[in-house]
């Protein structure tokens, strides 16, 4: 089932190639798996993007970025409060796909929003700005960074220390830099930009201790939230050596407002 779904999804070869066609294929697997477990953070976050949307004077254009397969995020809310809205993501799987054809103003964007595929391929030397993309879309009114902050430097890390050590080294930290690229891009949009990410991964061995506790953005730090939660992402049954991983998520309604307050926080 799942090779079928490899060789039926649209999607360009350096995708197949960099492992994130796989990639998206076990996170839906998984997330049906976990449907029980992933509830309560899924309402967390459609309750963060609700809020960012009420608060919105205009509404012509809304960027989704991760959106993978928009269950983070409310797509029929967005659908009917948006004049258009663009769905941006590596690889899009069928379910979006057809969940997106049942409205007329929802489009698909296929973009590796971390501008390393070149740099992995070895084409290039550096990372590319995605964001140039996405700024040229014009009339954006909210930006949803729709938990893709911590995965988008897991593909690269893991690629660039198997396959490529030297070559990718020519960008040190890369990790690290891949995090702070994805916050100045959103950073550049005139807009409100709603951001949800988790940020430490919480490793609980079988009789409630932690075993391990893990930051996900590479030592970047972020203003508080509007909200904060815990996520079960993998139960005790899904690891299968007894452990429970939590993360710890975070919700921001509007991230610019929340930076420049800890910016006047922190200022002398
Ligand atoms: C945890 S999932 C987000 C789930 C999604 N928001 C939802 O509601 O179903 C992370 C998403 O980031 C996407 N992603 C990972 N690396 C990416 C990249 N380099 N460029 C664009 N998207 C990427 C994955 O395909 C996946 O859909």
């Amino acid at each position: 089932m799942e090779i079928a779904e490899w060789l039926l999804t649209p999607a360009s070869l350096d995708v197949r190639r960099l492992g994130y066609l796989t990639a998206a294929i076990s996170l839906r697997a998984r997330a049906a798996r976990c449907r029980g477990d992933w509830a309560a953070h899924e309402a967390q976050c459609h309750a963060i993007v609700a809020a960012a949307v009420a608060g919105l004077a205009s509404r012509r254009t809304c960027i989704v970025l991760g959106s993978g397969l928009m269950r983070d995020v409310p797509l029929p809310l967005l659908a009917r409060s948006f004049e258009r809205v663009v769905l941006v993501d590596i690889v899009h799987l069928w379910p979006i796909r057809l969940k997106a054809l049942a409205h007329r103003n929802v489009e698909l964007v296929s973009l590796d929003l971390t501008g390393s595929t070149d740099l992995l391929l070895k084409r290039a030397p550096g990372l590319s700005d995605p964001f140039l993309r996405l700024l040229d879309i014009g009339d954006t009114d909210l930006v949803v960074s729709a938990n893709c902050l911590s995965q988008l430097p897991i593909g690269p890390a893991v690629i660039a220390e198997r396959r490529h050590r030297s070559y990718a080294g020519r960008v040190p930290d890369l990790e690290r830099r891949i995090v702070q690229n994805h916050l100045a891009g959103l950073r550049r949009f005139p807009c409100r930009v709603c951001l949800l990410t988790d940020t430490v991964s919480i490793t609980i061995g079988p009789d409630g201790t932690v075993t391990d506790r893990h930051d996900l953005l590479a030592g970047v730090t972020l203003p508080e939230p509007d909200a904060h939660w815990s996520w079960t992402l993998a139960p005790a049954r899904e690891t299968g050596t007894g452990e429970t991983i939590v993360h710890e998520a975070r919700g921001y309604i509007d991230f610019g407002a929340r930076e420049r307050s800890r910016g006047a926080r922190t200022a002398p």
